[in-house]
């Protein structure tokens, strides 16, 4: 695996890449990697012939400086997983290679998507994430870009940027990879004790208890019932619990056969944020 600290020294290299025609799928990442991750390396070796994974923990999508400090950084462990899963290049630029202006103006109307959910609960995340995402792909140029459906309303932001901007990316989405209980993987996951993980367990059977009953109970009731499971759990604070339209992200009181829905949570563990969701009528 190659690796790459400088936007300059991958940009050469890719200028050979191109040439010879290949084509480029990226994975951007904040690192601490996990099976998650891993499955988005594998969707990318399946689609294009060069993979590329980044790792840079971004501080413009970090609305909590104490987050960002205590962001797991465990890079030689990252870089072990990223070969054996023969990742091709790793880019792992620092900060100042990333922003040497740290006044740098960014802003792209998202509309709705910058207000609701993760919008309004973490302001300026989005734009912060866009920026980021925005930079890796002017530079990689990617055919393909790689991301999760565990971050359901970053996806959609990341298609509205690509939308705005005209980019020829196509967006790959890979489903939620979780552990044998439940509980979807995700970086911060390190951060919570034993206890504390199946405490997290919670999020997960709130969204199978919707998932299972979205048919035969009343949308709000159900919603209810959902949020009263995370409830019950001591220790476990609720955000937000809400079932939505998978297209516009807007809560439903009723539910459409034609329609797809999504059940979206975020709860906290033990100082930590847990973000998770689940289509309903897949
Ligand atoms: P990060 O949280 O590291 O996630 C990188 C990618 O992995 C995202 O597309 C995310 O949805 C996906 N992912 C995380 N947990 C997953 C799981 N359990 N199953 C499947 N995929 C999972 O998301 C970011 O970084 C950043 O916002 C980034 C896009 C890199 C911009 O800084």
């Amino acid at each position: 695996m190659q690796i790459f600290n400088t936007q300059h020294s991958l940009e050469q290299y890719l200028l050979g890449i191109r040439e010879s025609h290949k084509t480029i799928a990226l994975v951007p990442t904040m690192g601490a990697l996990h099976e998650g991750h891993l499955s988005l390396i594998q969707q990318a070796k399946q689609s294009a012939d060069i993979t590329i994974c980044s790792i840079f923990v971004n501080p413009t999508q970090f609305n909590d400086p104490k987050d960002l400090e205590k962001y797991p950084r465990p890079l030689e462990n990252d870089i072990s997983l990223l070969k054996s899963a023969s990742c091709d290049i790793l880019f792992l630029p620092s900060v100042e290679e990333m922003y040497p202006d740290p006044n740098e103006n960014w802003q792209l109307n998202l509309g709705d998507l910058e207000t609701i959910w993760e919008g309004e609960h973490r302001p300026g995340h989005f734009q912060g994430v866009t920026q980021i995402v925005y930079k890796l792909f002017t530079l990689v140029q990617p055919d393909f870009a790689c991301f999760g459906q565990k971050d359901f309303q970053q996806v959609m932001v990341v298609q509205k940027m690509i939308d705005i901007k005209q980019l020829p990316i196509k967006l790959i989405i890979s489903p939620i990879i979780r552990d044998q209980q439940g509980l979807a993987l995700s970086s911060r996951n390190m951060r919570l004790s034993t206890e504390g993980k199946t405490k997290a367990l919670a999020l997960s059977k709130a969204l199978r208890y919707v998932q299972a009953n979205f048919k035969s109970i009343a949308t709000d009731e159900l919603t209810q019932r959902g949020k009263e499971i995370i409830h019950s759990e001591e220790g476990v604070t609720l955000e937000y619990f809400a079932i939505c339209e998978t297209k516009t992200l807007q809560q439903v009181n009723e539910l459409h056969a034609d329609k797809a829905y999504v059940a979206l949570v975020v709860a906290w563990v033990e100082g930590v944020r847990l973000l998770d969701n689940m289509l309903l009528n897949e």
